[in-house]
């Protein structure tokens, strides 16, 4: 398996967003230098940009306004439980997510889950610029549809009894419904009760719009091509089957409606997405 490319494609958006989209819905500061060399360089100089990013652009705004939202959505939540005390961060299927790297000085403990292959290329690329990684990191290495995230995330110093954020952004659709529901479930095994999760899902293809099926083609075609075919579409009523039934209860699950309103309502430059994506945020019910 190799590394990630949707995890660099959205890593490419959202240092795109950062460097040329006002006003900025997420400052991901980190995320040019994550990148791999030459799409980087793609997003710095401006002729290759125009012959080659904006193109590819053109026919995806929509979901890269998404991937920017998906994030900010994650660490508005994020920084919440921070304020009231939360000090683990579990990221899963974490790509090249930069808040460890942007949060240094936050005392909280990240967890950065991710297939293998992916976070060791995304761990050679933090070692060649910061010459170490940063303490507060801890990368567990995992394959979602086949371990349990129950019997590694203890085993690298997470603490089962203290509550917990997660976010699982941009991974559930390339997922069997399976190890989705495996992941939930093991999830709450070893979460804290009001331990909170925010992840993102696709609705399924019958209820797009064509415009909106022409978008979801060129994305899962792209994926297909680089072997992260997507697998699983789910609607609300899905999920909160799902979350029910693994211990965790909805506390809200956005459509494209409510997230546009909540983050793009003040601008003036067209930015949209798609109406097939939802945020959700889930919190751990109960105690045992
Ligand atoms: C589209 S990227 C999203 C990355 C990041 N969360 C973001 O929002 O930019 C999907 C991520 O899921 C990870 N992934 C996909 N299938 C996986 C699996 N079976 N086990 C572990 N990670 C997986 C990939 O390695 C990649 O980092």
């Amino acid at each position: 398996m190799k590394p990630s490319e949707t995890a660099q494609f959205a890593a490419a958006h959202r240092a795109y967003h950062f460097m040329h989209d006002r006003p900025a819905i997420l400052e991901d500061t980190a995320a040019i230098w994550l990148l791999s060399s030459p799409l980087s360089t793609i997003l710095r100089v401006a002729p290759l940009r125009w012959l080659f990013w904006r193109p590819l652009l053109a026919k995806v705004r929509p979901i890269s306004a998404f991937i920017v939202i998906r994030s900010r959505y994650a660490e508005d939540t994020l920084e919440h439980f921070i304020y009231g005390g939360c000090r683990q961060y579990v990221i899963l299927g974490a790509g090249l997510d930069s808040w460890a790297l942007r949060h240094d000085e936050a005392g909280v403990t990240v967890f950065e889950l991710d297939h293998p292959a992916t976070q060791q290329w995304k761990e050679a690329r933090i070692r060649s610029r910061l010459g170490v990684l940063p303490s507060h990191l801890v990368l567990i290495p995992v394959d979602f549809e086949r371990e349990s995230i129950a019997e590694v995330l203890p085993s690298h110093g997470f603490a089962s009894r203290s509550n917990a954020f997660v976010s699982w952004l941009g991974t559930i659709c390339y997922l069997t419904r399976g190890a989705i529901e495996e992941t939930f479930a093991s999830l709450a095994k070893v979460c804290a009760p009001a331990s909170q999760i925010a992840f993102d899902y696709f609705q399924p293809k019958s209820t797009m719009t064509p415009a909106d099926l022409q978008l979801f083609e060129t994305l899962d075609e792209g994926g297909t091509r680089r072997g992260e075919p997507m697998q699983t579409l789910l609607d609300a009523d899905d999920i909160a089957e799902l979350l029910l039934s693994a211990g965790f209860r909805v506390v809200e699950d956005l459509s494209a409606s409510k997230i546009r309103h909540r983050y793009l309502a003040q601008r003036s430059d067209g930015l949209d997405i798609p109406g097939f994506v939802r945020l959700c945020c889930a919190e751990r019910h109960g105690a045992g």
